[in-house]
């Protein structure tokens, strides 16, 4: 693997100012919370670091990725390709920034709406990109204030419901991973 250093700057020439600075947030993040939760600070870091390498990308271009990777295409990420960033960002991350390991991918490609049975990883990349310092939106301090809790699992859970509500005010489309995220998150506490 490449060391981090030469990714951060290939990834610096790709992404807009922006997206960068948001990039670098999330990376700085992930590794706090790397080290509060007990996960691989090396991880996080990449994770973080690549995980909307595919954001800047056009609906039309993640489209014809995914379909030439085999990606599932369901109603929803048809009609909202900029949800295929993350799966998509997993396959660049592959292709062009030489990440072979399966968690820092999957990190990047349920970034965006979540998965049944995340991984720490992706549960640390999940939250990490929606309390980064950059970000600023109602209900950001409560969650920031949840990450610093011990239970990740239910930061997580006010990160999904706040997204599901929001995504309903709007009444958009809300893609069914982000359900079965939330829900396998609330069943595995009642059934503890
Ligand atoms: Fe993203
Ligand atoms: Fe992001």
């Amino acid at each position: 693997m490449k060391p981090y250093k030469e990714l951060q700057q290939q990834l610096q020439g790709q992404l807009k100012p922006k997206r960068y600075k948001h990039t670098l947030g999330v990376v700085d993040c992930a590794v706090e919370m790397a080290n509060q939760f007990g996960a691989n600070e090396a991880k996080a870091q990449i994770a973080g670091l690549l995980h909307d390498c595919a954001k800047n990308y056009a609906g039309k271009d993640l489209l014809t990725i995914a379909s030439s990777s085999h990606l599932p295409l369901d109603q929803i990420t048809l009609k909202e390709p900029q949800l295929l960033h993350g799966p998509v960002g997993a396959i660049v991350a592959q292709n062009k920034y030489g990440i072979q390991d399966e968690e820092i991918l999957n990190a990047i490609a349920y970034h965006t709406t979540g998965r049944k049975n995340m991984t720490l990883l992706d549960k640390i990349i999940y939250l990490a990109d929606f309390i980064e310092p950059g970000r600023d939106y109602p209900g950001v301090e409560k969650l920031r204030k949840a990450c610093e809790k011990d239970d990740i699992d239910n930061a997580c859970i006010l990160a999904f419901s706040n997204t599901i509500r929001y995504i309903a005010s709007i009444s958009g489309l809300i893609h069914p991973r982000t359900i079965d995220a939330r829900n396998a998150l609330i069943l595995k506490k009642i059934n503890q």
